[in-house]
């Protein structure tokens, strides 16, 4: 089953209940939300506060993606918040293995992201641990920037150790994801496709959720 999971950094962040109606009538699978702290990314973005305030409104699944220095300050602020899933970077963690252990204890599900720069095979030893991998296919920070194509290679390699292992461990990838690249991911072993500008930035954003699945779906047949 593929995923769609709308990015609200994409839409009117004057208005983020607009943006969880969409997703629901779009028919959204869960929500995505970004969360910078100006330090692992040049831009800050939303706090726990809001991400209880998105978790009151809405019936989906908060997909909470932290590009946060030391990760270990807040995760239990984003879980009390109501995160479903949970994703710390690869590149901002020390004890990667006690974080990805505190979120399922949490109660969420644990992903660890990886910037387009870091190799896949690094998650080797913690693909055990984790629920999901998010697979980052542009450089974080901003919303609206050029999908990387590179990070198909990347998710082909690390489904076929998933697969190998046979571990329930699914793919997420996030930047630049549309209409042209959905398929491919799909195929390349992609299970949850994060998309901001395609669906918040699209002329009728209800009518674009339905149109990335039906894209999605060609590259699961
Ligand atoms: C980028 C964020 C993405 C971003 C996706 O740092 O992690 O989730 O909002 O937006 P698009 O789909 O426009 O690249
Ligand atoms: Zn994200």
């Amino acid at each position: 089953m593929i995923e769609i999971a709308p990015s609200v950094l994409a839409a009117d962040l004057a208005d983020l209940a607009g943006a969880l109606d969409i997703a629901e009538r779009g028919g959204a699978d869960l929500v995505h939300v970004d969360v910078m702290d100006g330090h692992f990314v040049p831009n800050l973005t939303i706090g726990p506060p809001v991400v209880a305030a998105l978790a009151r409104r809405t019936r989906l699944p908060l997909d909470v993606h932290l590009m946060v220095e030391a990760p270990e300050r807040l995760l239990d602020a984003y879980l009390a918040a109501g995160a479903a899933r949970l994703a710390v970077h690869w590149e901002a963690a020390t004890h990667l293995d006690r974080l990805l252990g505190a979120i399922r204890a949490g109660g969420a599900r644990a992903g660890v992201a990886v910037n387009p720069a870091t190799p896949v095979e690094n998650l080797v030893d913690v693909l055990h641990a984790c629920d999901f991998v998010l697979l980052m296919s542009v450089n974080p920070g901003f919303a609206g920037q050029a999908f990387l194509p590179r990070t198909l290679d990347k998710a082909r390699r690390l489904s076929a150790e998933i697969a190998t292992r046979a571990l329930p461990v699914t793919l997420e990838l996030d930047g630049g994801v549309g209409l042209g690249n959905a398929a491919a991911a799909v195929r390349s072993g992609v299970k949850t496709l994060v998309a901001g500008s395609s669906v918040y930035g699209a002329a009728d954003p209800v009518a674009a959720i339905g149109a990335l699945r039906r894209a999605a779906l060609e590259g699961s047949r």
